[in-house]
C-alpha cells in the first residue's frame, strides 16, 4: 500500500505528499495547521485548512483495490502519445498514479503503456480516439467504464497549431484547431466533472503562454484557442474551489516536440532558433504545479518574465514582434 497525504486549504491551495517525502523532508517541510504551510519556495497560505489527510492505496498487480473494489482510479490524460504528454504520463506514473492515456496513434500509446508497466506499474489503460470527432468524450467515458475505470485527475494536453496566415490557411484545419483545442477540452471536462468533483479530484489543462499575448499574427487561431484555455481555466478554479477540486492551466513557452513540424514551421522561422524548454523540463514544472495547486503554471524564468510583462506593453508593439517572429 502507498500512502499519500494530501493537506488541502480553502483558498485552493493544496499539497500532495507520498510518505516518503514526508519522512525525507521534514526538516525543509514546515508544518503549522493552523497558521498554514510554509514551503522551500517559501509559497504559504493562511486560509482555512479543508482538509487533512487522505490515504490513498494503490493498486494492487491484481488490478483489484485493498478496499475490494475494482473501479481503478484514472489519471487520464490526452495526447499522450508524444511530447509534453507522454512526458506528463511518465511522471504521473512514477507518482504512483494509474492512467489512462488517450489519442489517435495506438502504437504509441501502446509502447508508452509497455514501458509504464515495465516499470513495475500497473498497465495504463490505452484510449485510442481522434478527439476532433463529436462525441469522443462519451465514446471515452464507455471505454473507461468498460475497463473499469474512473478519472479523478483529468490532464487536457492534446492541441495543435498552425503557422501562416489565416487567410492563407486550410479553413478545415483552422477549424479543426477550434475543434480539438477547445471544443474537445470542453466537452471532456465537462463529461468527466461529476467523477472528478466526487474525487475531490484535479484538472490540468495545457494552454501555452500564447494565452497571454493579445494576439498571434502568424498563428491567430491557436493564440485565440489557448487564450480560451486559460480563461476558461481560471473561471472554473473559482468556481470548483470549495469543493475540493483545483482547476490548473500550464503554459509551456517555445518546447520542443514534434508540435513545430505539425504547425509547419520551416527552419528559418525565428522562434524555431530558440532554445527552448525540453517536454520533460514543461512536464515536471506541471505536475508540480498540480499537485501544489496552482492556477497558472509558467514553466522558465525568462517565460515567467514575458508574460509579466506584457501588460505594460503597447498591444501594437507586442503584436508587431509576433508577427516578426512568426
Ligand atoms: N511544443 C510547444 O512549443 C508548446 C508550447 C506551448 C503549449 N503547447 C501545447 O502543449 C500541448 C502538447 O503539445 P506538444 O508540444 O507535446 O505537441 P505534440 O508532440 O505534437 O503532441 C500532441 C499530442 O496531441 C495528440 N493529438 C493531436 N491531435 C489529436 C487528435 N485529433 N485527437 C487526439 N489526440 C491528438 C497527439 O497524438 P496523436 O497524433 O497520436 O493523436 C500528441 O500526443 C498542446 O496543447 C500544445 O498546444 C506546446
Amino acid at each position: 500500500m502507498e500512502m499519500l497525504w494530501d493537506i488541502a486549504f480553502a483558498d485552493g491551495v493544496a499539497y500532495e505528499f507520498e510518505a516518503h517525502d514526508l519522512a525525507h523532508r521534514r526538516a525543509s517541510w514546515r508544518f503549522d495547521l493552523r497558521q498554514g504551510l510554509a514551503a522551500p519556495g517559501g509559497r504559504r497560505t493562511n486560509a482555512t485548512l479543508v482538509r487533512v489527510r487522505r490515504e490513498r492505496e494503490s493498486m494492487s498487480e491484481a488490478g483489484l483495490r485493498q478496499d475490494g473494489s475494482e473501479t481503478r482510479r484514472v489519471t487520464l490524460v490526452t495526447g499522450a502519445s508524444g511530447g509534453i504528454g507522454a512526458d506528463l504520463a511518465r511522471i504521473f506514473a512514477r507518482h504512483s498514479h494509474d492512467l489512462a492515456l488517450v489519442a489517435r496513434s495506438r502504437a504509441k500509446l501502446e509502447a508508452l503503456a509497455d514501458e509504464i508497466a515495465a516499470s513495475g506499474r500497473l498497465r495504463p489503460v490505452v484510449l485510442v480516439f481522434d478527439l476532433i470527432e463529436r462525441g469522443a468524450a462519451t465514446h471515452i467515458a464507455a471505454a473507461l467504464e468498460a475497463a473499469g475505470a474512473t478519472p479523478e485527475i483529468l490532464v487536457n494536453n492534446a492541441g495543435f497549431g498552425l503557422a501562416g496566415e489565416a487567410a492563407g490557411l486550410d479553413p478545415a484545419q483552422q477549424l479543426a484547431i477550434v475543434d480539438l483545442n477547445i471544443r474537445a477540452v470542453v466537452d471532456i471536462t465537462l463529461c468527466f466533472l461529476p467523477a472528478i468533483r466526487a474525487a475531490r479530484g484535479k484538472i490540468l489543462n495545457v494552454a501555452s503562454v500564447a494565452a497571454y499575448f493579445p494576439g498571434g499574427p502568424g498563428m491567430a487561431a491557436y493564440y485565440a484557442s489557448k487564450s480560451f484555455i486559460l480563461s476558461f481555466s481560471l473561471a472554473l478554479s473559482q468556481e470548483l474551489r470549495l469543493q475540493g477540486v483545483t482547476v490548473s492551466a500550464l503554459c509551456p513557452g517555445y518546447t520542443k516536440t514534434d508540435f513545430q513540424a505539425r504547425a509547419g514551421f520551416g527552419p528559418n522561422m525565428d522562434l524555431a532558433r530558440l532554445p527552448g524548454s525540453t517536454a520533460m523540463e514543461v512536464a515536471e514544472a506541471g505536475y508540480a504545479g498540480l499537485i501544489a495547486g496552482r492556477r497558472e503554471i509558467v514553466p522558465g524564468f525568462l517565460n515567467k518574465l514575458g508574460v509579466s510583462l506584457l501588460p505594460f506593453l503597447p498591444k501594437a508593439l507586442i503584436l508587431a514582434v509576433i508577427s516578426r517572429l512568426q
